[in-house]
C-alpha cells in the first residue's frame, strides 16, 4: 500500500482511515450553496494544493454557472439537488454555505454519508436543528469545522490565550456590540431569505454569532442564562412580511458570575462614534479592547496601555487550511462541533430571551454540548 495515499485522522473524535484510489491524492470536495459566501469558500478550496472540486450545487443556475467557471480547473459536476452531491462516493469533504435553516439537515445527511464537513455559521437557527447536528457529529467520527473563522485569527488567538492565562486577572464583565449603519440590502442577493426569521434566525443568530462566540471564547465558557429585549423598531414591516428584529439589547450571565452586555442594531449613523463592532473584556486587574487592537489597559493608576498581541497578516483562507489539515493529519480543530454548537446556541438563547421576554436558561435549550 502506498503510504502517501493514506489520510490519517488523528485525535479522539476522529478514527484513523485510509482512502484508496485516485481521490486520495487530492481531497474530493463539494460546495453546496454558491452565493456570496460559497463563492469565497470555493476560492479558498481552489487555492489549496491538495483539493479537487468534484461537485457544486445551487438552486440558482446563474450562481452555479459562475462557480463552475471559477472551478474550471477541476471541471466539477453541477447539481441543483444537494442530495445528489452527498451521494457521490468521490466527495470526501463538503462545504455547506446555504441559508442557515438548511445547514442542519444537510450536515446530518453529509455525516451519514461519511463526509467531512465545513459548515457555515450558524450551524442551526433553532435548538432542535443544533441538537441534530451535535448528535450526528458525535457518532460520525468525521471532521466538522464550523464557519466561525475568527477562531483562526492569529492575533485574536494569542490575545485570548493571554487573557485566559490571567493577564487581566479574572474576567468579570464583557461589553460587546455589532452595529451596522443600515439593514442589509432588501433587494440584495440574500434578500429572499434574510428577512424571514425561520430562515436566517435574524441578525443576532446569523451575524452576531461571530461576536457572541468570541465572548464565549474569552470567558472560556458558555452562558447559563440570558435576558433582554429587541424588536423591529426602525424597519417596521420593511420589507413587507419582515419577521426579523433590527435591534437587540441583551445581558448574559456565565457560570463564573461574569456578565456580558451585548447590543446589535442596523441603525447606527455613519458619523456617530463607537459604531461597528467592539468587544471589551473587563478583568479584576484591567481591561482589553479585543477587536481588533488587543490593547490592554491595566487598572493600576500609573500603568500604561500595551498591546497584548501584535497585528499580523491574517491569511484570508486560514480557516479552510485548518479544515484540510484536520482531515489530512489530525491537526487541532479551531472550531469543532462544540464551538459551532455553543456559538449558535448562545445566539439562540439571546433570541429566545427577546421573543419570550423573560430570563431563559441554557438548560431550557435542551442540547447537551
Ligand atoms: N463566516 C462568515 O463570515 C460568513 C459570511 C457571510 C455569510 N456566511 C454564511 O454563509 C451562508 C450563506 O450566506 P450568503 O451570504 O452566501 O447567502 P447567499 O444568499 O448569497 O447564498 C446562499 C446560496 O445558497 C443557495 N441555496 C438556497 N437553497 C439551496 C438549496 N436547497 N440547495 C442548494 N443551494 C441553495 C442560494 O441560491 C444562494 O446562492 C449563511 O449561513 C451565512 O450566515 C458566513
Amino acid at each position: 500500500m502506498n503510504v502517501n495515499r493514506r489520510y490519517f485522522l488523528l485525535g479522539s473524535a476522529v478514527s484513523a482511515r485510509v482512502v484508496s484510489g485516485q481521490a486520495a491524492d487530492r481531497i474530493g470536495t463539494a460546495v453546496i450553496g454558491a452565493g456570496n459566501r460559497g463563492a469565497s469558500l470555493l476560492r479558498g478550496v481552489i487555492e489549496q494544493p491538495n483539493t479537487k472540486v468534484i461537485a457544486l450545487c445551487d438552486i440558482k443556475a446563474d450562481r452555479l454557472d459562475k462557480a463552475a467557471t471559477a472551478a474550471a480547473r477541476d471541471n466539477p459536476a453541477t447539481y441543483a439537488d444537494w442530495r445528489r452531491v452527498i451521494e457521490r462516493k468521490d466527495v470526501e469533504a463538503v462545504f455547506i454555505a446555504t441559508p442557515p435553516h438548511l445547514h442542519s439537515e444537510m450536515a446530518v445527511a453529509a455525516f451519514q454519508a461519511g463526509k467531512h464537513i465545513y459548515c457555515e455559521k450558524p450551524i442551526g437557527v433553532t435548538a432542535a436543528q443544533v441538537r441534530a447536528v451535535v448528535r450526528a457529529a458525535r457518532s460520525a467520527k468525521r471532521v466538522f469545522v464550523a464557519g466561525q473563522q475568527l477562531r483562526s485569527y492569529k492575533q485574536l488567538t494569542e490575545a485570548v490565550g493571554k487573557i485566559r492565562e490571567g493577564v487581566i486577572g479574572e474576567v468579570i464583565m464583557v461589553k460587546a456590540q455589532r452595529h451596522a449603519v443600515a439593514d442589509i440590502a432588501h433587494d440584495g442577493t440574500s434578500g429572499d431569505w434574510y428577512f424571514d426569521v425561520t430562515k436566517s434566525g435574524g441578525y443576532l443568530i446569523e451575524q452576531s454569532v461571530h461576536n457572541l462566540d468570541a465572548c464565549n471564547w474569552v470567558v472560556g465558557a458558555h452562558p447559563t442564562r440570558a435576558c433582554g429585549f429587541g424588536g423591529a423598531l426602525l424597519y417596521k414591516n420593511d420589507p413587507p412580511g419582515r419577521t426579523i428584529f433590527d435591534c437587540a439589547n441583551l445581558v448574559y450571565e456565565y457560570p463564573s458570575g461574569a456578565k456580558l452586555s451585548f447590543t446589535q442594531n442596523v441603525f447606527h449613523p455613519r458619523t456617530l462614534p463607537n459604531g461597528a463592532q467592539y468587544l471589551y473584556v473587563f478583568g479584576t486587574q484591567g481591561a482589553v479592547d479585543l477587536l481588533y487592537s488587543t490593547m490592554m489597559h491595566p487598572r493600576a493608576r500609573e500603568a500604561k496601555p500595551s498591546e497584548l498581541a501584535p497585528k499580523q497578516k491574517e491569511p484570508e483562507h486560514a480557516h479552510i487550511v485548518a479544515f484540510y489539515q484536520c482531515i489530512t493529519n489530525g491537526a487541532p480543530n479551531p472550531a469543532d462541533i462544540t464551538v459551532g454548537a455553543t456559538a449558535a446556541l448562545t445566539s439562540i438563547l439571546g433570541h429566545e430571551a427577546m421573543v419570550q421576554q423573560k430570563v431563559v436558561n441554557w438548560s431550557d435549550l435542551g442540547v447537551d454540548v
